[in-house]
């Protein structure tokens, strides 16, 4: 069998995301011309969806977010994708600035994404952002309806389309949708908050699968629809919703990364390299590392990460001089006034802790913000002593699963807050954090710098046979094995 026919037949695939794996970007060569680099996906959704295109072939469509785009599309917008060897096409979706300002800094990042990671006090429910989410989420639609036929399987990603299926529903009643939520769903007495709580419940009822990291999420999704759809009849034992003459199946697929690849690539960051990086960055050759990767996203626990390690460095002076924690940070979503706020907190703490504990020859905290390729960054994992996986809410939190299948050299320690979904699958072998709990937080930086070789290895080879076991490969699977079982029981499908 050809790849793809071992996940959906010969049917045709759109992917739909807001975010694009591949972006086409000009850069100055030196000599004042300009030629065109891609950026490649590096870790977490985009480059877990790109292996799946990769293998099911199909055409995923996006917003265009780099500048080359008019030298290296077609008439229709398109890109074949990955450029070296391409395998499935690239449909760019262009949207404006003031749609851009609306829908996604706007509705996506400003509504929603607060709303579900259970931040409401960080909403902002201006009203020109709901028209402009409605207005690109059928702009979407009409590129798939375009594209697709009732033989095709669309899988929309994530919390900026939420309104989508259901528009698209209308023109392709006997389609196959699908879609993942990337991100926690909130319990009822949160999400009610939400003024169009009922356009969205319904939006995301056009989809005949709705996929969630884990099951705490989807039992609160249920009880949303429960909250707020009269008419919806729920069966918790199936994990179905009927809803306007179609059912919805809500299932959980924790999310996972390709473990192999990973691991592969941390392998080619040797001892030399390690050198390089750590001398690179000025992290001593004797101290141990802790690292930090992610957004600069205020889900992700940043500033209460560094006032563990504070208070770590506070009480524990014998560890001053010994541990050097490398922050790798990328800015993200910073026209949105949170995030700049953030961007400045991150930066006063780290300055604030150099400052108070710093000496000539000992930084302790290193903050990297450029590109890292994705060998270096899988190397970072490898020879890290302590990963800080700590956010404060997370859907999954794939970085946690990254580092657990570099550990390929000798055993590091993962600290995994109980607020990320991963917690579920990886808490039992990871030292619990509790985020806003500092000191508890501190105790358990000492008490993985300070474990016993025998139990960080055993947590560790536990770790890693739960990241093996469970890795992209068996996400997609059970994925598409779920949409074949609705595919063929014409029950799920019907409509009155
Ligand atoms: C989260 C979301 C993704 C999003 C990513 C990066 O993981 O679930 O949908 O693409 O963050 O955020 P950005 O706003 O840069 O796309």
């Amino acid at each position: 069998d050809a790849p793809a026919d071992r996940l959906i037949g010969d049917r045709n695939l759109l992917v739909v995301s807001n975010r694009e794996p591949y972006q086409h970007r000009y850069r100055d060569d030196g000599d004042g011309d300009k030629r065109i680099v891609v950026d490649e996906p590096i870790g977490g959704l985009t480059a877990g969806l790109d292996r799946v295109m990769q293998r099911t072939g199909g055409t995923w469509i996006a917003w265009g977010d780099g500048d080359a785009d008019p030298d290296v599309v077609n008439t229709a917008n398109c890109v074949e994708v990955p450029p070296e060897d391409p395998q499935y096409t690239l449909k760019r979706v262009w949207l404006g600035e003031q749609e851009m300002r609306e829908y996604y800094y706007g509705f996506s990042n400003q509504v929603l994404w607060p709303l579900c990671h259970d931040l409401v006090g960080k909403a902002n429910f201006e009203g020109s952002f709901w028209q402009r989410y409605q207005a690109v989420n059928e702009t979407f639609t009409d590129i798939v309806t375009d594209r697709a036929d009732d033989d095709t399987v669309v899988w929309f990603q994530d919390y900026h389309l939420a309104l989508a299926p259901r528009m698209a529903r209308e023109e392709l009643p006997e389609a196959t949708f699908l879609q993942f939520w990337h991100i926690p769903w909130p319990a009822w007495d949160t999400f009610r908050v939400c003024p169009q709580r009922r356009e969205l419940l319904e939006g995301l009822l056009g989809n005949d699968l709705l996929g969630f990291h884990i099951e705490r999420y989807c039992q609160q999704f249920l009880d949303c629809v429960e909250g707020c759809l009269d008419d919806a009849v729920v069966d918790r034992e199936a994990g179905t919703v009927h809803y306007d003459g179609r059912t919805t199946r809500v299932a959980a697929f924790p999310m996972n990364v390709d473990a192999d690849r990973i691991e592969r690539l941390s392998n080619t960051c040797d001892e030399d390299a390690w050198a390089d990086f750590r001398e690179q960055y000025g992290v001593g050759d004797d101290v141990k590392v802790a690292i930090g990767v992610e957004r600069l996203d205020y889900t992700k626990g940043i500033p209460e990460r560094l006032d563990a390690l504070e208070t770590f460095w506070d009480e524990h002076p014998e560890w001053r001089g010994e541990l050097t924690y490398v922050q790798k940070a990328s800015k993200s979503r910073i026209e949105i006034p949170e995030y700049q706020t953030l961007v400045e907190t991150v930066h006063e703490k780290i300055a604030h802790l150099n400052d108070r504990f710093g000496t000539d020859d000992w930084t302790p905290v290193v903050y990297v913000d450029e590109m890292l390729s994705d060998e270096e960054l899988y190397g970072l994992y490898r020879h890290s002593d302590l990963a800080l996986v700590t956010p404060i809410r997370d859907g999954m939190n794939l970085v946690a699963k990254e580092y657990v299948a570099a550990q390929t050299g000798d055993a590091g320690v993962l600290l995994l807050s109980e607020l990320a979904g991963a917690d579920e699958s990886l808490g039992g072998d990871a030292l619990t954090v509790e985020p806003y709990d500092t000191a508890a937080f501190a105790d358990q930086i000492v008490r993985a710098l300070t474990m016993p070789t025998e139990e960080r290895v055993r947590r560790m080879t536990s770790l890693r046979e739960t990241v093996g076991t469970n890795d992209l490969e068996a996400w997609i699977g059970a994925l598409f094995e779920a949409v074949r079982e609705q595919s063929a029981s014409t029950d799920g499908f019907e409509t009155d």
